[in-house]
């Protein structure tokens, strides 16, 4: 994919993601409206929605269709979206703006942005215990019912331990305690691989399960999701400290006033910028078995490491 071929492909699927999100969350007028109105600011602010597309970039590099795997894309982006309205809270990061807007506790107040965070993690869980409607093909026989409802308790375990305490939770824990505190490079990586890791690794398993990957595509997927998982974090390290909140839609050097445990506070900027180039190349080296259906995941693995914001 040329990078012009990867903008529209990001543009179209962004489109696709963002029709999913619109149907799967309770409207803007549905009581309580002060609830609804905040999660739906937060949603609907122009995120990149990465971690939806990869899902269905690993259900289609695994032999699957998109349509499998659009709802559970909705949820991962829920729950996403709830971690960064979180993660702004002046208990956490303390930062004003996301996703080019007024940060949501900015707008609706700290009480507001708490709940929206907690109904968006919710509404994941009540879109993923959905089995697919009857109208999406033919009626499902039995037997393949029972495949469904198999991979859909799997894909909602996988994600629920993604999010946890184990996993992004895990990793929001330590970041907090490293505030102020040298953090070794082992433990940074604990801390970037579940903060930021555990979801994206998740993306490319729950598309794959949902297209029915075989053990060898699901780790070679699941290979990817982990070395562009710390790959994406090790950049956004980088990009508050050189990027702008023109460019990022959020407030750059947010680390440093919180003298947070990054990358390039550890290690300076041109090797983590080589860590990250590093591991993208390992990335795009597991997807050999994909051949030309993983040119898509290909292309998004360089986007990761170039990307402005
Ligand atoms: C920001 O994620 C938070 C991190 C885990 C680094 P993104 O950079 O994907 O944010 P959006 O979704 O595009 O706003
Ligand atoms: C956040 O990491 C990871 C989350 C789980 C939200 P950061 O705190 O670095 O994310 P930004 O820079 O605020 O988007
Ligand atoms: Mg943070
Ligand atoms: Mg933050
Ligand atoms: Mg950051």
């Amino acid at each position: 994919m040329t990078p012009d071929e990867l903008g529209r492909y990001l543009e179209e699927r962004r489109i696709l993601v963002d029709e999913a999100l619109e149907r799967y969350l309770p409207g803007a007028g549905d009581p309580p409206k002060e609830i609804h109105e905040a999660v739906r600011y937060s949603i609907f602010a122009g995120g990149k929605r990465l971690r939806p597309i990869l899902v269905l970039a690993a259900a289609e590099a695994a032999g699957g269709q998109v349509e499998q795997a659009l709802d559970a894309a909705a949820a991962i982006e829920f729950i996403h979206t709830y971690s960064l309205i979180h993660d702004d809270l002046p208990a956490m990061d303390d930062d004003d703006f996301r996703r080019g807007r007024p940060t949501c506790h900015k707008v609706y107040g700290e009480a507001m942005a708490i709940l929206a965070g907690d109904a968006l993690l919710t509404q994941a869980f009540i879109l993923l215990s959905f089995t697919p409607p009857a109208d999406q093909g033919e009626p499902l026989g039995a037997a393949s019912m029972q495949t469904t409802a198999k991979a859909r308790l799997r894909v909602i375990q996988e994600i629920a331990q993604a999010a946890g305490s184990k996993g992004m939770v895990g990793g929001q824990v330590v970041d907090i305690l490293h505030e102020d505190r040298e953090a070794d490079l082992p433990t940074l990586q604990y801390l970037h691989t579940h903060k930021t890791g555990a979801m994206i690794r998740v993306c490319l398993r729950v598309g794959g399960i949902l297209a029915s990957a075989g053990p060898e595509q699901l780790e070679a997927l699941t290979q990817y999701g982990e070395r562009i998982g710390l790959a994406f974090q090790i950049v956004d390290d980088i990009l508050d400290l050189e990027g702008n909140l023109e460019a990022l839609g959020k407030q750059a050097g947010s680390d440093l006033r919180k003298k947070k445990a990054t990358f390039p506070a550890l290690l300076g900027i041109e090797e983590s910028r080589r860590w990250a180039r590093r591991l993208v190349s390992e990335a795009k080296q597991s997807l050999r078995i994909f051949a030309d259906r993983g040119a898509a995941l290909q292309a998004i693995a360089d986007f990761v490491v170039m990307r402005q914001r």
